[in-house]
Formats: C-alpha cells, structure tokens, sequence
C-alpha cells in the first residue's frame, strides 16, 4: 500500500499517519521529520533546510526530491509506505509519478485532510512535540500523562520553532498556493480521498480506515 496524506499544515498528517502505520504495518515517512532530524544533527542539508523551514517556506523542489527518492530507494519501502507532507507541489508530485512508474508501482490513495484555516491557527498554539521521537502532543486535545514530558520516550516535550503564530500564518498561504493544487490534481486521478479533520483524531482514522478497506475491497476484487 502506498499513501500520501494531504492537508494544510496541523491538519493532522502527522497524527493520522502514525496511526494508520501502525494499523498497517507500513513505513511513516515524513519530510518535515527527516528535515528536523537533520537540522539537528547540522547536515548540510539541515542547514539549507532550515532557512527556509523557520521562515515558513518551502524547502526547494530539487533537494526535497533528491532526499525523498533517496529514501524511496531503500529496501525497507518494498513493503509500502505512506507519505507525510509529501508531495507539497506539482513538480514534486510528478518527480514522485516517475518514480512509482520506473519501479511499476501504484498509489493506492491521496488522503486529503481537510481543515479551516482558523482552526488550524487554534491548533498550532497548543502543539508540542517531543524532540526525540517525534510523537505530537496537544495541550488540550491530546495531553501527555504527565505535563511536559513525552508519554513515549519520557523526554522534555517542546514547541516548534515554526509553529509561532506569525509562521503559521506564513506556511497557511504557502499551503493555499503551492499545495492546494495538488487537491484536483490528485482528484483527476481519481486517487482523491477527501476527510472532515475537525472530527475527533479517532473518528477522523476510523472514517480513513473505513475508506481504505473500500478501496483495498475494490483493488482485491480486480
Ligand atoms: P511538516 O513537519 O510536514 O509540517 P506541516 O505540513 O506544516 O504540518 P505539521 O507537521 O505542522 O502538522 P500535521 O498536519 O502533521 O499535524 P499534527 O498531526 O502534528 O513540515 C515542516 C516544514 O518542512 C514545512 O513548512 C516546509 O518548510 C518543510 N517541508 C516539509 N516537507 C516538505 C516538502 N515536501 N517540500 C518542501 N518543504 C517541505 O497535528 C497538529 C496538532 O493538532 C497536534 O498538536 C495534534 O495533537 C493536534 N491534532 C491532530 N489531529 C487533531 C484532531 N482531529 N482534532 C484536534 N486536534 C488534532
Ligand atoms: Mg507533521
């Protein structure tokens, strides 16, 4: 199975797709993810990256995609995957077409995670995210156990860099230009799967889950 999870940044990517890795025992690749682990670690790529992420732009399409093909290319992808915040234009997604093709694979379904700016804004404020394992807390929707600490791995939790409301704003009006195309595109195709992401976390995986055995139902009987 081969994903795409779409949406507007916190529309929940991030949230879903762990789960739906863990439901299906596939590969949760995240860009945003490998972007922060390398900006950690102050690869060159983590500092060209970071330019762009604390600005709230797009890292550009020629190194996202030599890091996502790269990544693609490792045998821990043969069993399927899904993608996190990626593809985030056209030009990424066609790179990712000519990819799956050349390796004569299929993807399964973009899920397009739909939330209101204005929620979205409400959101971001109460994130924190555990810098270790990455595992994304809510202050309010989804608390940690203990306040501040990471239910996983224990570690002090902390708020994004890129996640000030002045950022948000920023990355919301990247998301509407640059990504949002990618909606009709992928509708086209008829890959498009569209979810109401104001519902609950859990409703919002349920009515995902749902959708998918659909579409597994109707691959199975081909
Ligand atoms: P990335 O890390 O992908 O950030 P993003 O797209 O802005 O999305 P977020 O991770 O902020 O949100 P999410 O949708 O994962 O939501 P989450 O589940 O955490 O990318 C960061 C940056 O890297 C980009 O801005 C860009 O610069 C660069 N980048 C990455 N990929 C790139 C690419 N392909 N090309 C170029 N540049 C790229 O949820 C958010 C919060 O809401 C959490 O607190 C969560 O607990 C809560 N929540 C989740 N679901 C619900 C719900 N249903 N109800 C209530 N609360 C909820
Ligand atoms: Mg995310």
């Amino acid at each position: 199975m081969i994903l795409i999870v779409l949406g507007a940044p916190g529309a929940g990517k991030g949230t879903q797709a762990l789960m739906l890795s863990e439901q299906y025992h596939i590969l949760h690749i995240s860009t945003g993810d490998i972007f922060r682990s390398n900006i950690k670690q102050g690869t060159p790529l983590g500092v060209k990256a970071k330019e762009y992420i604390d600005a709230g732009k797009l890292v550009p399409d020629d190194l996202t995609l030599s890091l996502i093909m790269d990544r693609l290319r490792q045998p821990d992808c043969a069993g399927g995957y899904i993608l996190d915040g990626f593809p985030r234009t056209i030009p990424q997604a066609l790179g990712l077409a000519e990819e799956l093709k050349a390796d004569g694979d299929e993807l399964t379904a973009v899920l397009d995670i739909e939330v209101p700016d204005e929620a979205i804004v409400a959101r971001m404020g109460g994130r924190r995210v555990c810098p270790v394992c990455g595992e994304s807390f809510h202050v309010v929707n989804r608390p940690p156990k203990k306040e501040g600490v990471c239910d996983h791995c224990g570690s002090a939790l902390i708020t994004r860099a890129d996640d000030a409301p002045e950022t948000v704003q920023k990355r919301l009006a990247v998301y509407h230009e640059q990504t949002q195309p990618l909606i009709a595109y992928y509708r086209e195709q008829g890959k498009l799967l569209s979810f109401d992401g104001t519902a609950s976390m859990q409703e919002v995986f349920e009515n995902i889950s749902e959708a998918l055995e659909r579409v597994n139902g109707s691959c199975d009987q081909k």
